[in-house]
């Protein structure tokens, strides 16, 4: 169904105007277009509106019948069709094109008005047009949407940061429209300004790490039984019944069973081996970095990208430098097969761990006061890392929810403990044979790390003091120390 447009004079002021929608979407490629047609699905009356108005009446032509869609030409018809306080979503590229559409929209605005922003963005630049529109007494909600184009569609999972005040308002049609598991909606307020976009972040670094470890797993089975894609396939459907069950394990299985029309051969063999990416898995390295979390397994990760896509470095590389290694020859299939299960399962909690924490420190730094089982709870359903094990996360910090490492709960402690032989026989076979598993690898490596009653993290403070003069604190009292080195290595207080 088509409304027109209320009070739809161009540059009506938006106080005059008497609108009936009660959300609108500015933006109208995939996402935007499903987004729209996912809150008509909800019986909410959407105000469309696109750049290029082709876009806004095929929406409405293709779909029309799906809801009550309230279409504009121009961005004052646009907003005058909303109701009050006016919940605009912009879905279109991050960057400057979102910095364009809120310079549009805002004259329009008025006091108590709601601009949500469900694209990828940086959440430094989210916080920034925060600011900028809480001063002209708007609301700024940056928010996150997982699920790619069917989820938009379907119900995704949302990340909506912004005021507590806006989600009064907002968060219930957000709530309508979102994935639910067990009755429970796959969104709920993360917290003020950026934090929504930090979440979101986040979620797309995890979604790295656990491609990057299904990758590993896929080249493990590859390499040690010499199985063909769609025998891994299998592999992985079957897993995606136990524990590991998530939309990334189905998909993975689906892919390798798929042969590609034209040659015959396997899909996956026919896909030139160079991943790339949009930059959400960089951004949540460089903050990793800033905030001085151990992010491992979403670093390894990024740059297992990087190095994929290392073209004149690979040339220079294979077939000069040497592996040393037989090739991998498992005689036990079953417990083979088993144990690169174990070895994924605990690697991808490392990676889960790490996010985590990495969302607790920004919490601290930004004062967002992010409950994370809530989070884990919205990925439950509708987002590209959606898991059953997301429950085990949420449970975990229901029982505390300071916990300070996720692989210490009780668990996580016995079903990663469980799987650690495993995964100490896959991580050293791999480096004998000479397969690359960066992120199984380091993955074991922070686990050892973490669990360590003493690193060696002392001798580098010692070399620091050594060259630099820049101190140590020593185990047996309290205080800063320095030691003389190039004069009778006498220690003073510093
Ligand atoms: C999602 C995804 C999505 C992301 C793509 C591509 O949650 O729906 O995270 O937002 O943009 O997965 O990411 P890359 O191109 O960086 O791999």
């Amino acid at each position: 169904m088509v409304d027109s447009a209320a009070g739809s004079s161009a540059g009506n002021a938006a106080g005059t105007s008497v609108g009936t929608a009660q959300i609108g979407v500015t933006g109208l490629a995939v996402m935007g277009r499903n987004l729209a047609r996912n809150f008509a699905r909800n019986g909410f009356t959407v105000a469309i509106h696109n750049r290029s108005y082709a876009k806004t009446a095929s929406l409405v032509d293709d779909h029309g019948d799906e809801g009550t869609f309230v279409p504009s030409e121009s961005v004052a018809d646009f907003v005058a069709s909303l109701e009050r306080p006016r919940k605009v979503v912009i879905m279109v590229k991050a960057g400057a094109p979102t910095d364009a559409v809120i310079d549009e929209l805002v004259p329009y605005l008025e006091e108590g008005d709601i601009v949500v922003d469900a694209g990828n963005a940086h959440f430094p630049d989210t916080i920034r047009r925060e600011n900028a529109l809480r001063e002209k007494g708007l609301h700024f909600v940056g928010s996150g949407v997982s699920g790619g184009e069917e989820g938009a569609l379907l119900g995704p999972s949302i990340m909506p940061g912004g005021t507590a005040k806006s989600y009064e308002s907002l968060g219930p049609i957000l709530e309508k429209i979102s994935a639910t598991v067990d009755g429970v909606p796959c969104c709920t307020y993360v917290g003020p300004d950026g934090a929504g976009h930090f979440v979101k972040m986040v979620h797309n670094g995890i979604e790295y790490a656990d491609m990057q470890l299904i990758a590993e797993a896929y080249d493990l089975l590859k390499q040690g039984l010499g199985a063909s894609a769609a025998e891994i396939g299998q592999i992985f459907a079957e897993w995606n019944t136990g524990d590991l069950e998530s939309f990334l394990i189905e998909i993975t299985a689906d892919v390798l069973q798929h042969v590609d029309a034209e040659t015959g051969a396997a899909f996956v063999d026919i896909v030139l081996d160079q991943a790339e990416q949009k930059g959400t898995g960089r951004w949540t390295v460089q903050n990793g970095l800033d905030l001085g979390v151990p992010i491992t397994g979403i670093a390894e990760a990024t740059f297992a990208r990087a190095l994929s896509g290392s073209v004149p470095q690979r040339k220079a590389a294979v077939g000069t430098l040497q592996a040393h290694a037989e090739p991998w020859d498992v005689t036990d299939r079953d417990a083979f097969i088993e144990d690169v299960r174990l070895a994924l399962y605990a690697s991808k909690v490392v990676a889960y761990s790490q996010g985590f924490d990495q969302i607790a420190a920004a919490s601290e730094q930004f004062g967002w006061n992010i409950d994370r089982g809530a989070m884990a709870r919205i990925w439950r359903g509708g987002c590209i890392i959606r898991a059953r094990f997301l429950n085990r996360i949420t449970e975990a910090y229901e029982r505390d929810a300071q916990l300070p490492l996720l692989l210490a709960d009780e668990y996580f402690t016995g079903a990663v403990g469980n799987g650690v032989q495993a995964w100490r026989r896959i991580v050293a076979g791999a480096a004998l044979h000479g397969v690359p598993t960066p992120a199984f690898s380091s993955s074991l490596a922070y686990y050892d790390g973490v669990r360590a009653e003493r690193l060696p993290a002392a001798l580098i403070q010692a070399q620091r003091d050594f060259f630099g003069a820049h101190t140590y604190r020593r185990t047996d009292r309290d205080g800063t120390f320095h030691t003389e080195w190039s004069l009778d290595r006498s220690e003073q207080p510093a």
